[in-house]
């Protein structure tokens, strides 16, 4: 009995959902968008709003950092996006399987597992890895609810990795929760947005105090818009070199 529901949830991992011509997930690791409309428009409204500010062109090369099922990947292919090319990296086996078998629409799109250790999303990995990439391998770092899950020893490590693999001319959008006159730093911080269910659902990040770290990795602030991201209130950050 107990095998047949584990081979249950396996399969409901592993199965796929045609939806406009797409391939989605059925089990989704992102909070809020089991509708297949929201999914795909939580997309869209990133990437019109790379597209405006100029920050994804059709030269794009694009990292996915943290890119879960490529829900990124999927609204590119979906508002048939020029770009130059895509890479989802992940430390979640499951998804990158997932991305590598339903995702590779054109040649474009590649999917690289790197085992990572994240309290919440791979635990049994040991220790950060460097990003296996050449300097300047990108215009574009795209990173959307991946450092609302870590704490800032990881971030410091990923922003050096990110300086080192970014062209210079080239740009960083990331989503985080940050806000005014709160701790520096805090897990799961009580009475914020709603319950926290599990090590590092929400780290919250005092704004000041995340702007240092990404000026001590040699970045400067491009752009902060405050919960831009409605569904989850997380801030969206622009970096230049
Ligand atoms: C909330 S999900 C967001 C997924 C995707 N970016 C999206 O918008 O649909 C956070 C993702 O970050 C990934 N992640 C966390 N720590 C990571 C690390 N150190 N290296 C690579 N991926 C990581 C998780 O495995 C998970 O897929």
């Amino acid at each position: 009995m107990l095998k047949t529901i584990r081979n249950l949830f396996k399969s409901g991992h592993n199965q796929t959902i045609s939806y406009k011509g797409l391939n989605l997930p059925n089990f989704r690791t992102n909070q809020q968008l089991s509708s297949n409309e929201d999914y795909l428009n939580s997309g869209i409204e990133q990437v019109d709003f790379l597209k405006e500010k100029g920050l994804l062109t059709n030269s794009s090369k694009i990292l996915d950092f943290g890119c879960g099922q490529g829900r990124l990947a999927n609204t590119l292919e979906y508002t048939n996006t020029p770009f130059s090319s895509y890479t989802g990296i992940d430390t979640d086996k499951k998804s990158i399987d997932w991305c590598n078998k339903n995702l590779r629409y054109k040649d474009a799109y590649n999917f690289i597992h790197l085992s990572a250790h994240n309290a919440r999303y791979n635990k049994r990995a040991e220790g950060l890895q460097e990003l296996p990439f050449d300097k300047d391998s990108f215009d574009l770092i795209f990173l959307n609810s991946v450092f609302s899950h870590m704490l800032t020893n990881d971030i410091q490590f990923y922003l050096n990795q990110f300086n080192r693999v970014l062209h210079k001319n080239g740009a960083v959008y990331l989503t985080a929760f940050v806000e005014n006159d709160v701790p520096d730093v805090e897990e799961n911080p009580q009475n914020y947005i709603a319950e926290s269910t599990g090590a590092l659902h929400r780290v919250r990040y005092e704004k000041n105090f995340f702007i240092s770290l990404m000026e001590n990795a040699n970045f400067r602030l491009h752009g902060f818009y405050h919960q831009q991201i409605d569904r989850t209130k997380q801030s969206v950050v622009i970096l230049k070199k």
